[in-house]
């Protein structure tokens, strides 16, 4: 197992849009390992491949407070959604910045575990708002971008400086 390195915002590798998994293999399964790890170590609640620069449609998620309830989505595909939620989040790919964005309350979602079978799952609150953010980071798209063109220019300053500083999330 090892720990992957993490792309920060506005790494323009976070807008590559991530290609599906043919075959999930031991080589997806190592890479669903490493991720784990390396969320469980940030400490983060979900990380999607492109985040490690990894250009594939793999996610993994924790919600749960002892981290034994690890998720693997591979190939996920959000095939139903309802409602509206105002939605508190943070990003391992921006760290230091809180921002509230909309996302639907419930979804739900089919996709490949680690053993390449399919499954569905519905769910709503906490999970439910992890998966849309972690889906978006395979179509490229990174959570501040939902936010004004201010704020978000104000969150790549502070970033970008953060960076020539050499400091990690403060
Ligand atoms: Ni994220």
């Amino acid at each position: 197992m090892a720990l992957l390195p993490i792309l920060r915002f506005p790494d323009p590798r976070l807008h590559i849009k991530a290609a599906p998994v043919a075959v999930v293999d031991d080589s997806i399964r190592r890479l669903v390992r490493d991720m784990a790890e390396t969320m469980y170590a940030a400490p983060g609640i979900g990380l999607a491949a492109t985040q490690v620069n990894v250009h594939k449609r793999v996610v993994v998620i924790d919600v749960s407070d002892d981290h034994n309830g690890l998720l693997v989505f591979i190939n996920a595909e959000i095939i139903e959604k309802s409602g509206e939620c105002d939605s508190e989040e943070g990003c391992l790919s921006v760290p230091g910045v809180h921002e509230t964005v909309k996302r639907a309350e419930w979804v739900k979602v089919r996709a490949l575990n680690e053993k390449g079978e399919v499954f569905e799952l519905d769910t709503d609150g906490l999970l439910a708002v992890c998966i849309q953010h972690e889906l978006d980071h395979l179509d490229g798209k990174v959570f501040v971008e939902y936010l004004s063109r201010l704020k978000l220019s104000r969150i790549k300053s502070k970033l970008l400086k953060q960076a020539q500083d050499g400091k990690t999330a403060p």
